[in-house]
């Protein structure tokens, strides 16, 4: 198969990519491909590649290791996502007690206060967007008050934000990682004059201070940075993707609106059939690597691609049925790959769970009669190959 130029399709891909990547794993598991910002990647597109890859130690998360650099690496730090063994280890080990399982729990009356709040809110009006009501507002707020960063910054740190995981052009992404930087680095100047509070980042200044060896002050901006970043614009993405395919599909949502039980499983057939991040992050080839019938050469950009993995038919029997009491997301086997897989897994997985969890069900307890707008216009999805989203989704109720 010729090499596919994703960038070709224009906004036909942007606003449904699934054909293209059901075309590309019709012809094999791995193509080389022309992403939609002018590079030459290989896409993994076959679920079994896209999990193996995902785990590979072989693959390096480490740009150097191909001679490149990324901006918000030189910029800000290095972060989790461009780390390997053993600094990822060392790094993931010290914030990895903030978001078990146990401890989100812990978050869940604050979240629902929150949402409360905001669908109190939103309500009067009857209609609007529900990014801008709900799906935007609570995972910021949630993410800002874990790690200690003013709230009423949200709003500047949102456009930089957004502009990095979904660049509306190489210029714009530049200032905005230049912006970040700085917010970032005043950020952190003014919790160390601030003195002890009980917050993430605070947390990690002290772990600084008292064994400055284990975190310099570059890896903790990158750690705030990523943090700060994963944890909303992804989360964003779940909770107004989720309510879209829920109201897209009536069936679906009286099946869900009848028996709240089922809310796991719709959380997670939500992430497969419409996840936030359609391809993974970048990783790199130390060695020739195999997958498949395919060889890719050592020194090459390899992204895996979620979204077309978890629409692999051999996988997911009928993968473009949206169907929330799906077998295959009931936990006894290998499931979708939304929030990637090894060492990278996704460290908010179970705050994205929680929060997605919560704010589903009130919206839809309170809204009895949700529905998509009528008369809207088309939907305005996000550009480029990482994230998958709209800009807003105008909704009545
Ligand atoms: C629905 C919401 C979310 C989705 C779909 C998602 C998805 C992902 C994926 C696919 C990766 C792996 C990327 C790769 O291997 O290339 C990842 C990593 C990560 N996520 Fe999330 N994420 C979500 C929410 C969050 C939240 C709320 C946080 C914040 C606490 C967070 C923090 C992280 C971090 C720190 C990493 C890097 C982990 C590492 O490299 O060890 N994510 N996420």
């Amino acid at each position: 198969m010729a090499v596919m130029d994703l960038g070709e399709y224009g906004a036909d891909f942007t606003a449904d990519p699934y054909p293209y990547y059901a075309k590309l794993r019709e012809a094999g598991p791995v193509h080389e491909v022309v992403s939609p910002y002018g590079d030459r990647v290989w896409l993994v597109v076959g679920y079994e590649e896209a999990r193996a890859a995902l785990a590979d130690p072989r693959l390096s998360k480490s740009p150097g290791t191909v001679g490149l650099t990324m901006l918000d690496e030189e910029l800000i730090g290095p972060n989790l996502l461009v780390l390997d063994p053993p600094d990822h280890t060392r790094l993931r080990r010290l914030v990895a007690r903030e978001f078990t399982m146990r401890r989100v729990e812990e978050l869940r009356p604050r979240v629902q206060r929150i949402t409360d709040e905001l669908i109190d809110t939103m309500l009067p009006a009857g209609q609007g967007d529900l990014v801008e009501a709900l799906a935007f507002p609570l995972p910021i707020t949630v993410i800002c008050e874990l790690l200690g960063v003013p709230v009423a910054d949200r709003d500047r740190f949102r456009a930089w934000s957004t502009e990095v995981v979904a660049p509306t052009s190489e210029e714009a992404a530049q200032t905005a990682i230049e912006e970040l930087a700085g917010y970032l680095r005043e950020l952190i100047e003014d919790k160390r004059s601030a003195g002890p509070a009980d917050d993430l980042l605070s947390a990690l200044l002290r772990t600084r201070a008292e064994d400055g060896d284990r975190l310099s002050a570059a890896e903790l901006r990158a750690m705030a940075y990523l943090l700060l970043i994963a944890g909303h614009e992804t989360t964003v993405n779940l909770i107004s993707n989720g309510v879209r395919a829920l109201l897209g599909h009536p069936d679906q949502l009286a099946a869900l609106r009848a028996d709240f039980g089922l809310m796991d499983g719709a959380i997670d057939e939500m992430l497969r059939y419409e996840g936030p991040v359609e391809n993974a992050t970048l990783r790199f080839t130390t060695e020739p690597v195999r997958y498949g019938g395919t060889v890719i050469p050592a020194g090459e950009v390899v992204r895996v691609g979620l979204a077309a993995a978890d629409r692999d038919p051999d996988r997911f029997p009928g993968p473009d049925t949206f169907d929330i009491r799906r077998a295959e997301n009931s936990g006894k086997s290998p499931g979708h790959l939304a929030f990637g897989h090894g060492i990278h897994y996704c460290l908010g997985a179970p705050l994205a769970r929680l929060e997605a969890g919560i704010a589903i069900r009130t919206l839809l307890e309170r809204c009895p009669a949700l529905a998509l707008d009528p008369g809207a216009g088309p939907l305005k999805w996000l550009p480029g190959i990482l994230m998958r989203g709209v800009r807003r989704l105008p909704v009545v109720w």
